[in-house]
């Protein structure tokens, strides 16, 4: 059971998955591995977070392309030669058309840093403080056509704390985000 991971950039949510499964040993108990680290840009540092761990890791630049078609129908093409079980986007900074989502319906994940379905969208953690809200987190889901709206997978709950910045509440999400992901990706490849 082959799982490819996209990213944008450093990579971290990537990067946890690829350890747990190493320190797991997910190949030898579930049959699964992280075959694939493919990237929308060709300098994410997560791509070299990839190759030094030995997995296959390419980057297809967006701007390469003449429409998000385009560069989803060729995105699909390479993740396909994978044939993954599990398409898991981590940190991936980008809109996915009907037709990409539709091709891997129950088989594409997300993780997005609010506690959906509050804060769909960009800029999660300042509109949260903006917000006053006391509570923040994030969610594992899965991807459907619409923007961070498909079902829910897991969520996990950070507080709000007084003089939070922005920074100081994302770094405290991303946190959670690692054990969340990991916990949720190993749940759906033991499934599969
Ligand atoms: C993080 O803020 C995370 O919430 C979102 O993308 C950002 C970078 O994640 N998913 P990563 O370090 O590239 O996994």
């Amino acid at each position: 059971k082959n799982i490819v991971i996209l990213i944008s950039g450093g990579g971290s949510n990537m990067a946890t998955i690829v350890r747990t499964a190493q320190q797991e040993q997910w190949e030898q108990r579930y049959g699964a591995r992280v075959a694939a680290v493919i990237s929308n840009k060709p300098d994410a540092a997560g791509l070299v977070f990839a190759r030094e761990h030995g997995i296959a890791a390419e980057a297809l630049d967006h701007k390469a392309f003449a429409s998000r078609e385009a560069f989803d129908a060729e995105l699909a093409a390479i993740i396909d030669r994978h044939q993954p079980a599990l398409v898991v986007l981590a940190g991936f900074m980008r809109i996915l058309t009907p037709g990409f989502v539709a091709h891997y319906a129950g088989r594409l994940i997300n993780i997005h840093p609010s506690l959906l379905p509050a804060f769909t969208g960009l800029h999660t953690h300042q509109r949260a403080i903006d917000a006053g809200c006391k509570f923040a987190g994030v969610t594992v889901h899965q991807v459907t056509a619409e923007l961070d709206v498909g079902p829910i997978l897991d969520q996990a709950v950070v507080p709000v704390l007084p003089g939070d910045t922005a920074e100081t509440l994302a770094a405290r999400v991303l946190t959670q985000e690692h054990v969340i992901y990991s916990r949720a990706v190993r749940a759906l490849v033991r499934s599969l």
